[in-house]
């Protein structure tokens, strides 16, 4: 008899975008015409930059010729691409980070439940609330967690609310937390955090020999050049985080897949026994990554590679630029229809007070059958972001303006 691992079990029915598409796949069975605008689940929609596809040409090339071919990768990924992360989101910020503790993989989703795999069932979870629900849903799976209560908080967990009143910042636990699930700019809410924030949370896990799962998928939506764009700009991170980064969102490879994670070599973990010997979590996710995966497909590698080229810089720039000016106008109509709405400046999401006596899949359901736009609500993030709801920017100019017309009509206070 087979049996199976009971902790799926616990999970809520569906992930939340899986459930988002059901919704709207059943509105659809009986409003087959309808003209969707899709701002809900965080997918680019503008085409890879010029210079990715022709780097991808290329490889493909190089595919078709013996002496070029390639086979399998290193498991840790090119070092010509590695090296030129490390040199370009790292050094050039002034982060000590080397091209040998960057890990090429097809997701920061993928990373940020697979790092689960090096760490031990004991130790004590923090995340923010809301929160994107994979870190929670990959420790539901690996039994780290007990059953949820009627509000979706899973037993065992430490949720920070992070809501309005606190500006989306989570205080500082006041126990001690083993491992922190840290996201800027935030996803849901488009939310960053200042030097002083992320200084007050390296501090924290230097002094309880935390880490801080960092996740920084949405760091080039950043704008304000006092915002750090990495863990590692803060003093004493090396030795206390763990930092993902994507091409998803930036060079739009959400279909392409590319992504990587930052596991400085100085970083220790500690064996459950008593004792506690440090152990690298470098090697223990080397060891790992090397046994699990193997590795990210060459074609995609150098069509990575082709975001460091000035070409390559210039188009991403363009796409960070587009996306951010439909933030604006997403936050621009929704204030003056008279939501109140936060984040959208330095990210790619809009979040929203839902109006007065809707909970955020109300007004889902409410946008979708009145004005045929489908969002994210608030709620599926986690229970303090009931009475919220997201926006996302990735979309044309055409579907967000025509989208925010139609909110604007059937909204306007
Ligand atoms: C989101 O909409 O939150 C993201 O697209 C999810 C993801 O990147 O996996």
């Amino acid at each position: 008899m087979a049996t199976i691992n009971e902790h799926y079990l616990k999970l809520k029915a569906g992930y939340l975008f899986p459930e988002i598409s059901r919704r709207v796949h059943t509105f659809l069975e009986t409003h087959a015409d309808a003209p969707l605008i899709r701002l809900g689940i965080g997918d680019v929609t503008e085409p890879l930059p010029a210079a990715c596809r022709q780097a991808m040409v290329a490889a493909i090339e190089d595919m078709s010729d013996r002496d070029r071919f390639k086979g399998y990768g290193p498991e840790q990924g090119y070092s010509w691409l590695r090296e030129k992360i490390a040199a370009h989101d790292y050094q050039s910020r002034g982060c000590d980070i080397d091209a040998s503790e960057i890990f090429i993989s097809d997701g920061s989703k993928c990373d940020t439940g697979n790092i689960l795999d090096i760490f031990g069932n004991e130790n004590t979870i923090a995340v923010t609330d809301p929160v994107y629900p994979v870190y929670v849903d990959t420790n539901v799976m690996a039994g780290h967690t007990g059953p949820a209560n009627d509000l979706g908080e899973y037993a065992g967990l430490v949720y920070l609310p992070i809501t309005a009143n606190n500006q989306f910042q989570a205080t500082l636990p006041t126990q001690n937390v083993d491992l922190i699930y840290l996201c800027f700019p935030n996803n849901p809410t488009g939310a960053v955090a200042t030097r002083e924030y992320l200084q007050a949370w390296v501090t924290y896990a230097l002094a309880h020999q935390s880490i801080i799962f960092f996740d920084a998928a949405y760091e080039a939506f950043i704008t304000d050049p006092a915002i750090p764009h990495s863990i590692y700009e803060i003093p004493g991170a090396r030795d206390c985080a763990i930092e993902f980064r994507s091409f998803s969102k930036n060079a739009g490879f959400t279909g392409t897949r590319c992504a990587f994670t930052v596991a400085p070599k100085s970083l220790m973990g500690m064996t459950p026994t008593p004792g506690h010997e440090a152990v690298s979590l470098w090697h223990l996710w080397q060891r790992r990554q090397s046994t699990k995966f193997n590795g990210v497909s060459y074609i995609v590698q150098r069509g990575a590679e082709a975001v460091y080229t000035p070409e390559g810089q210039a188009q991403v720039q363009g796409l960070i630029r587009f996306y951010l000016e439909n933030a604006r106008l997403i936050r621009e109509e929704l204030t003056q229809a008279g939501f109140a709405v936060y984040g959208g400046v330095n990210a790619p999401y809009v979040w929203l007070k839902t109006p007065e006596g809707l909970s955020s899949w109300d007004f889902f359901d409410e946008l979708l059958q009145t004005c045929h736009v489908v969002g994210t609500p608030g709620s599926g993030f986690g229970a303090a972001g009931e009475g919220y709801f997201r926006i996302s920017a990735f979309n044309s100019r055409e579907n967000v303006t025509e989208a925010m017309q139609r909110i604007t009509q059937c909204f306007a206070s």
